[in-house]
């Protein structure tokens, strides 16, 4: 999503900020700008790549701020993005502005008639009218980050959204992304939600500390995308959680009413801990505002409050999430209340890593926009979080599946495509239809095995390809009923499975270990990634960077 990278120094500035962009694109973007001063400013602005940016004309450049988009408020354009630009004074901003409509109204009164589509314009133009940033932010309620730059100097600010100054060279580097500011300095400042920053060298409220250099996001040199890197990397990090003892926080997590809240894969993992035992409910986070928390009440009589939650997120910046932790951190019903958050993220530095009693995922970087490694990982958390035994050779089961990849890859994918399973594979079923979607960009669907009759099975014929997930668990024989329904419907079956039965009604079968019933989740989350994959690569996707997908979602 969303990326500012600004730089206030002399050396090679342009140059610097355009490179510090390219850094942040896996969180990907449509549109980019860079403005720099050297006392005039200047500003160039393009489509996709900071790549395709015009070198600015002015020399003895001083600094620049430097911004990737991605269109909430306005269309893909180059006027949409940023940095806006009024009375040479440029500002990027991330976050979006709720109230920008009656801000534009009384900005064009004042005879600003150039404003666009979007929410930052309005922003851009107030500050300018203002001139000053600390008095515009006084009229934005959302979260924000921000960087604004008038002739000869740099002001920066956020709320409740990450933004880092840091030491660099001759100046100072100011970055969205932690990870990315490591890769230039380890002397490195969080901003104060809410203060404004002047970037200067006498300004005294820049204090630097020494960050221990986090592990740095690896160069993909052996496969064609990082998405099958990473799904490679699976076993070795599903190794290295069991192998971890529990922390407290696992253990302390697992006891007593819980909920757990995740959006889009984190959710779905969310949905599998319910079966594991280490949660009451599970609320898809972007659902919250709506959803009346004392509904648990209703349906759990006997446990009225719930009093720990538990937020899965990757990147610990989704919004949705972040707007979840301050509703339910408010709740409070019958003399009870969420009274502790936990969460399970793959940066203990995001938002809500800092906000809450932070697991760390310990995936390591993810740099495809579609969640692989860290969705397994999480299901391997959930399991230290619960009580149940666990299976030791499960890295070399996923090992297994993964050599065998070249079987998944020969396997005909129809265009048309449902994914179905039951209990705890029904969440699985969910995520491979999600993995499809999001890198095939085919319409894939799920459901619950026993569903199909209900109406689903009107849609199918000889066209569709139906994958059944299919362990031999409690669940095998109601799948097999499930697949002769499909069977008689002349659609394609590819099974995942061990039972012989099953093998006997497939087209296809991927052949899955055997484990824990729990456990199959993550083998069989490890074959929809395959699936989706090896479609997507025949349907010559952009695998890494889907279109209109971000890999942060930092808006609501
Ligand atoms: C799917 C995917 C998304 C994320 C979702 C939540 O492959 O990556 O559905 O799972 O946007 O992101 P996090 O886990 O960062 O909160």
């Amino acid at each position: 999503m969303c990326g500012i990278f600004c730089y206030y120094g002399k050396e090679n500035t342009f140059e610097t900020i355009r490179e510090g962009l390219k850094k942040i694109e896996y969180r990907c973007h449509d549109s980019c700008g860079i403005s720099v001063s050297n006392g005039n400013t200047e500003t160039v602005r393009s489509l996709n790549s900071p790549d395709n940016l015009k070198l600015p004309s002015i020399s003895s450049i001083q600094m620049g701020i430097g911004h990737t988009r991605w269109a909430t408020h306005g269309e893909v354009s180059i006027p949409n993005a940023h940095p806006h630009v009024y009375n040479h004074q440029s500002l990027v901003h991330n976050g979006t502005i709720a109230n920008h409509n009656k801000i534009k109204e009384e900005i064009k009164s004042l005879g600003f008639d150039t404003i666009g589509d979007t929410d930052t314009e309005c922003f851009a133009a107030l500050t300018s009218h203002l001139g000053s940033l600390s008095e515009s932010l006084k009229r934005i309620t959302d979260r924000y980050a921000v960087a604004w730059m008038t002739r000869s100097k740099m002001f920066i600010s956020k709320d409740r959204m990450s933004l880092y100054v840091g030491q660099y060279k001759d100046g100072f580097l100011v970055c969205s992304d932690l990870s990315v500011l490591l890769e230039y300095t380890n002397k490195i400042m969080e901003l104060k939600d809410k203060k404004c920053y002047k970037i200067c060298w006498t300004n005294k409220e820049l204090v630097f500390k020494t960050h221990k250099q986090s592990k740095q996001i690896e160069e993909n040199n052996t496969e064609d995308t990082f998405m099958m890197q990473e799904i490679l990397e699976q076993p070795e990090i599903i190794e290295g959680i069991y192998n971890k003892k529990r922390t407290r926080y696992h253990q302390s997590f697992s006891f007593g009413p819980t909920c757990i809240i995740g959006s889009g894969s984190s959710y779905y993992a969310g949905l599998i801990g319910k079966f594991m035992e280490v949660a009451n409910h599970v609320i898809c986070a972007s659902e919250i505002d709506s959803y009346d928390l004392n509904q648990y009440r209703t349906f759990d009589p006997y446990e009225p409050n719930v009093l720990k939650a538990l937020i899965i997120s990757q990147s610990g910046e989704t919004a949705d999430c972040i707007r979840a932790i301050e509703s339910i951190s408010n709740y409070n019903h019958g003399g009870g209340a969420v009274e502790e958050i936990y969460s399970l993220t793959n940066n203990l530095q995001s938002t809500i890593g800092k906000s809450t009693m932070a697991i760390d995922l310990l995936a390591g970087p993810e740099k495809s926009v579609c969640s692989t490694k860290t969705f397994t990982a999480q299901l391997a958390h959930l399991m230290m979080c619960s009580y149940m035994d666990k299976d030791k050779y499960l890295p070399e089961k996923i090992q297994i599946i993964l050599d065998n990849r070249n079987i998944i890859e020969g396997i005909p994918v129809s265009n048309n495509i449902i994914f179905i399973g039951k209990g705890s594979q029904y969440p699985i079923a969910l995520e491979g239809a999600l993995k499809m979607q999001e890198i095939t960009y085919l319409p894939a669907l799920a459901f619950p095995a026993g569903e199909l009759k209900h109406g689903p099975l009107a849609l199918l014929d000889e066209s569709w390809t139906v994958v059944c997930l299919a362990p031999e668990d409690d669940n095998y024989k109601k799948m097999l009923l499930a697949a002769h329904e499909v069977k008689a419907r002349h659609a394609k079956i590819i099974a995942i499975t061990s039972g012989e039965e099953m093998k006997q009604l497939a087209d296809y079968t991927i052949e899955l270990p055997k484990t824990s019933e729990i456990e199959s989740t993550i083998l069989t989350a490890v074959v929809v990634q395959l699936l989706a994959y090896y479609k997507a690569k025949k349907l010559g996707r952009n695998i890494d960077r889907p279109r209109n997908l971000a890999k942060s979602v930092t808006v609501e």
